[in-house]
């Protein structure tokens, strides 16, 4: 079953607010959940594959490698994943889920219906014992339905809390300790800081994908807003601020171009040379973040690196 209490209209008018909201901030800025529709999922499932993005790779040796250690610890629990995608890396769980359990309640959290439908699909005929709850949301809202859900785990992978400022990162983890039981897991995906060039390579693909992954959300302003923004007079830039240890994308308008939002029956002009961040994703230090994560009560019961120890995926537990 699939659960979409939103109504589309309410859904558009709320983009519309949000992309006048940060077209009109200093410095501006577009939320990167906006990057995620149909076909921005399609995107970066493209990124994915590229060579030069090597999270997801090294997420899944890791998930491979330790799939029923991290069963193991945490005994039989419902799997709830947030921004699941097309569930591919997870899938290497509810294999080790489902070969020591007789049934395994998945439950996948995804603000793209479309992509929650196929993942539905393909996780059902693979997995029998398998039974899925999609909830097609933003995890926020997605939070009071967990209880009923325990004993659970919680996966957040790819590195996805990454995206997340240091505020929405603090009212994510205070919303993720509350609306878990205690003793209830969460399993983390975080990408590790390392050397300036990898990173700098994984975010400019020579393919462009990632290019075509920030333009897309322009394009989607255009389809849903109503709006005709120029998208070959707008330039894809990724660069790592060594500082805040973080990847930072903007889109650079290579010209002044109005913006019609056409649910708020308004025009916002950006002038030329203007950068609109469109995302940020945060690298991390294991010490750092583990102090961190004691501040919402969750201890750290294991670490799992892959080889290079580029990525890290983190088993937490909620204290009582
Ligand atoms: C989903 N998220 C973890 C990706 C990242 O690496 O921050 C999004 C992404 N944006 C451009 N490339 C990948």
């Amino acid at each position: 079953m699939i659960i979409d209490p939103r109504a589309a209209e309410a859904a558009t008018e709320e983009f519309a607010r949000s992309v006048a909201l940060g077209l009109t901030d200093t410095p501006p800025w577009l939320h990167s959940r906006f990057l995620y529709d149909d076909e921005g999922s399609r995107l970066f499932e493209e990124i994915c594959k590229q060579p030069e993005y090597y999270l997801t790779r090294a997420e899944t040796e890791i998930l491979k490698r330790c799939a029923s250690r991290i069963c193991d610890a945490t005994g039989p629990v419902a799997l709830i994943e947030l921004g699941s995608g097309n569930s591919v890396k997870t899938d290497h769980l509810l294999s080790a889920y489902a070969a020591a359990e007789s049934s395994v309640r998945y439950v996948p959290v995804d603000v793209s219906g479309g992509i929650l439908q196929r993942a539905r699909d393909t996780i059902v005929e693979r997995h029998p014992t398998v039974t899925v709850t999609g909830i097609a949301d933003t995890y926020e809202r997605a939070f009071p339905l967990f209880k009923e859900f325990s004993p659970a785990m919680v996966v957040f992978l790819g590195s996805s809390i990454g995206n997340f400022d240091q505020r929405e990162s603090d009212v994510f983890w205070q919303g993720v300790s509350d609306a878990l039981a205690p003793c209830d897991f969460v399993l983390l995906g975080i990408d590790l800081v390392k050397d300036e060039s990898i990173l700098h390579a994984a975010y400019n693909d020579a393919a462009g994908v990632t290019a075509k992954f920030t333009k897309n959300l322009f394009a989607r302003i255009n389809r849903e807003l109503g709006a005709s923004i120029d998208l070959g007079a707008i330039e894809h830039v990724a660069r790592y601020n060594a500082a805040w240890c973080r990847i930072e994308i903007y889109a650079r308008f290579l010209k002044s171009q109005d913006v019609y939002l056409q649910p708020l029956d308004r025009t916002i002009t950006v002038p030329k040379d203007t950068m609109v961040m469109t995302e940020i994703s945060r690298k991390y230090d294991l010490d750092k973040m583990k102090d961190y994560l004691r501040c919402f009560d969750f201890a750290v019961k294991e670490v799992f690196t892959d080889d290079k120890q580029w990525f890290g995926l983190l088993l937490l537990q909620r204290l009582a």
